[in-house]
């Protein structure tokens, strides 16, 4: 978990977000061990921006790694940033029951939560087999 939060940290140095100036990094950890990480990247279309979890979980998807277990979150403001809705419905696509590891970049805060508690009752393929 430590270097989990460790490599989001590092990710945050890479988010490219000069409209909010809100910072986030992400690491994804999945079953093979392997660690992918991404940082949100904004653009003067506002609309067109991506969030660091989505970043990190695109990456590990499009490397052939689906089975995530963890997902860290940084940010250097100073609170905790939970991952908002819809990087929650793309996390839960490959695991409902992720870990959830938020942290500040000081170190002074963390919560670890379950995907499923943040994300309950969601919409998945189950409801599309007929
Ligand atoms: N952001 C993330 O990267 N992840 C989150 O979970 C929440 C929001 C980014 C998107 C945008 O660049 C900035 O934070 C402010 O919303």
């Amino acid at each position: 978990m430590e270097d989990l939060i460790a490599k989001a940290r590092d990710a945050l140095k890479n988010a490219y977000a000069p409209y909010s100036n809100f910072r986030v990094g992400a690491a994804v950890l999945t079953k093979s061990g392997r660690i992918y990480t991404g940082a949100n990247v904004e653009n003067a279309s506002y609309g067109l921006t991506m969030c660091a979890e989505r970043v990190a979980v695109f990456k590990a998807v499009t490397e052939g790694d689906r089975d995530i277990e963890a997902v860290a979150i940084v940010s250097d403001a100073g609170e905790l940033v939970p991952p908002c809705g819809a990087c929650r419905q793309v996390i839960a696509e490959f695991n409902p029951n992720a870990l959830i590891i938020m942290a500040t970049a000081d170190g002074s805060k963390r919560l670890v939560v379950r995907l499923r508690d943040l994300l309950p009752m969601s919409f998945s393929r189950e409801l599309l087999k007929r």
